[in-house]
């Protein structure tokens, strides 16, 4: 008989998976996030106090693997293949001219399918287990990044009951990273100083290839599966029977598909996509029309780049040209000034554009644009409209300033060194506030539902909140004097109010809005404190030693806590029940334990984000500047300031190979 334990990690373990399934699969929740994490919370409990009992491909187990140092390269089963392209209706009606003529007949399907903007993935399986994940590579080598596609919540690491058990079976699909999680992680590195991502393909390339496992978690990639495979040939007769296959056996595969008895009818789907795809939550470029029959698919063969049997149709670029008439400054929730073109209205695939973001003052220069160029404009479904570049100078042209009050308070605008954003400074500016209590309610933070921009701005009309805390305090009766708010709906959101309390504390954190503190850092903070308290006492030194919290997010960190009001707004959070406390993470205990390095110059092999990673995994601690302190400093070529400023301390130099003699 089985331990009442290992009987209740198993059930925990399929409840999991099912909710998983619910929500990344299916996009059907049934249980709140929050239950989510309490069932995730005691299967971890039980397999930290039962290691024995852990299996590996428990949900508790998708992010488990260390940094590596590269990726080992493995042959695929059968060439990975690119498609034809065809550009437009002619190209695509040529297509289906060859393949009638070569199939002899006009009896023929097609599955026509949405062109995903990611790259491709293979997934092998074995007995219904995820053994083994490749990039496409160059199409005949890919690269082995299992530990990370275990970290994409969509990919099944065991298959559903009674399906595709038996035997061995690879999977082949697309990695797209999702448009808000795009947004989002664009928005931190904003905050961080670095490079914006230019599209959500790039991210979701780089996050798929990540040395750390936890970077990819982070990036929040999906998977749909569009091919199943057994010794690298097609498994069923016919696409459409793999495609339901793969989806009884819990892949995610895109349900906006379907069969088309001809030439006519695809072209009816790809018509009815062109403008509908804007309302995905990822990016599709084209739809892909692929013969049903396996055994036609064979018959029609391969050129050496791409199969006979299917093609891409592209949707053409949505770019046009238009002037930019003004630049207006939005002020966000950290004081951050956006500076956001309005252009002269233009329809780009039938969509009318008259705003883009500008981003910040370097992107301004970057792009050398100025009020009355003509530029050009991109559109891809949600993600904002950029102006990609100038075309033409404006015959009046004037450059745009960075204005030096806040233009909704008239507050100090300062923009300090090394940042890209410029900031108001008064802490007290309705925009801020507006937008900090929109960011604590949203659902990747607080997650209180019904807590939109309407409320919201009838709450600060009336002066019923000003202050995240507040929101503690409201009543039902309090919200009935709101437009179009009913019993019914008043409840609602106090309830959820409510239910916010037990929110862990990586999300109250987030939600105090602390500039640099996106839900990455506050994660990785909470797990190394354990405690908001610990947090807001801890001195900025004590806090550089957390993984990822260079000297700008922990002097952000204590002059947050120094103020006066802040420390009052978090008693006031405290009183209302929220979670302060959470677990803690064992520090990491290696060789370079207790040593701090400074990085300079460019390594022969290593990239910099490497040699940190590698670092840190030893235990070691990676600073930005040479002090006193500074154990080692690691220089390649071209090396500068901080070299000569180690020799100046006598600090010790290595190259890479001292610092790989270090690690071990
Ligand atoms: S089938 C023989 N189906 O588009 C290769 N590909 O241009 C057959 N893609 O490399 C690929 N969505 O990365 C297929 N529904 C879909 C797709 C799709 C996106 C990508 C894939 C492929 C590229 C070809």
């Amino acid at each position: 008989m089985k331990e009442p334990l290992e009987k209740r990690a198993e059930e925990l373990r399929k409840q999991l998976e099912h909710h998983e399934y619910l929500y990344y699969v299916l996009d059907q929740p049934e249980i709140s996030d929050a239950e989510f994490d309490g069932l995730m919370r005691e299967l971890r409990g039980i397999e930290e106090a039962h290691p024995e009992l852990r299996t590996p491909d428990s949900p508790t187990q998708r992010v488990g693997g260390a940094p590596r140092e590269g990726f080992v390269k493995v042959a695929h089963s059968s060439p990975m293949l690119s498609l034809d392209n065809a550009l437009n209706e002619q190209e695509l009606r040529d297509f289906d001219a060859r393949v009638s003529g070569l199939l002899k007949s006009k009896d023929y399907e097609y599955v026509a399918e949405l062109k995903l903007d990611g790259l491709s993935m293979a997934a092998h399986y074995s007995a219904g287990r995820l053994e083994q994940a490749l990039t496409r590579g160059d199409g005949r080598v890919g690269e082995d990044v299992t530990e990370n596609a275990r970290t994409i919540r969509s990919l099944p690491l065991r298959t559903r009951k009674g399906a595709l058990e038996q035997g061995g079976f690879e999977v082949r699909g697309e990695v797209v990273m999702p448009r808000k999680s795009f947004e989002r992680l664009n928005e931190e590195r904003d905050a961080g100083g670095l490079a914006r991502f230019a599209n959500p393909r790039n991210a979701a390339a780089g996050a798929l290839r990540a040395l750390d496992p936890g970077v990819t978690a982070a990036r929040q990639l999906d998977y749909f599966s569009y091919f199943l495979l057994r010794d690298g040939r097609p498994a069923m007769e016919s696409h459409w029977a793999s495609l339901e296959t793969l989806t009884a056996a819990g892949f995610k595969v895109n349900p906006h598909r379907k069969k088309c008895e001809g030439i006519e009818e695809l072209l009816e789907f790809i018509r009815e996509w062109e403008n509908k795809r804007d309302g995905l939550p990822y990016e599709t470029d084209g739809v892909v029309a692929k013969i049903d029959s396996i055994a036609q698919q064979e018959s029609l063969g391969w050129t050496a780049k791409a199969p006979r049997w299917a093609v891409a149709f592209k949707y053409p670029a949505r770019q046009s040209q238009t002037v930019l008439e003004s630049i207006e400054v939005q002020v966000g929730r950290t004081g951050t000034l956006t500076p956001v073109a309005h252009l002269k209205p233009v329809t780009i695939g039938g969509v009318t554009v008259a705003r883009a973001t500008l981003h910040n003052e370097d992107e301004i220069a970057r792009l050398g644009v100025e009020i009355g160029d003509t530029v050009l404009v991109e559109r891809s479904g949600d993600v904002i409209p950029k102006i990609v570049r100038v075309v033409e100078h404006g015959r009046k042209r004037r450059s745009f300033q960075m204005p030096r009050s806040c233009p909704v308070c008239g507050g100090h605008v300062a923009r300090e060194e090394g940042e890209a954003a410029s900031r108001c400074v008064n802490t007290n500016c309705p925009a801020r506030l507006r937008e900090s209590l929109l960011h604590f309610a949203s659902r990747h933070v607080m997650d209180i539902d019904g807590m939109g921009d309407a409320l919201v701005d009838q709450l600060l009309s009336r002066g019923m909140v000003h202050n995240i805390a507040d929101l503690y305090g409201l009543t039902v009766e309090q919200l009935l004097e709101l437009e179009r708010m009913g019993n019914k709906s008043a409840s609602k959101v106090i309830h959820n109010i409510d239910q916010s309390r037990s929110r862990p504390l990586a999300r109250v954190l987030n939600g105090l809005g602390i500039p640099f503190v996106g839900e990455r850092t506050a994660q990785i903070l909470a797990s190394y404190f354990g405690s908001l308290d610990e947090i807001a006492k801890a001195p900025a030194e004590t806090l550089q030693e957390v993984n990822e919290v260079g000297p700008k997010v922990a002097e952000s960190i204590c002059e947050f806590f120094a103020e006066k009001r802040n420390r009052e707004l978090v008693d006031r959070l405290r009183a209302a029940g929220l979670t302060f406390t959470g677990p803690k993470e064992k520090k990491k205990e290696g060789p370079l334990t207790g040593t701090t390095f400074v990085l300079t110059g460019t390594l022969p092999t290593l990239t910099r984000e490497e040699a940190k990673l590698r670092i840190e995994q030893a235990g070691g601690k990676v600073a930005g500047s040479v002090s006193s302190k500074t154990s080692f400093v690691v220089a390649g070529e071209e090396a500068g300031s901080k070299l000569d400023k180690a020799k100046q301390l006598g600090v010790p130099v290595l190259d890479e190979a001292g610092l790989l003699a270090k690690l071990g």
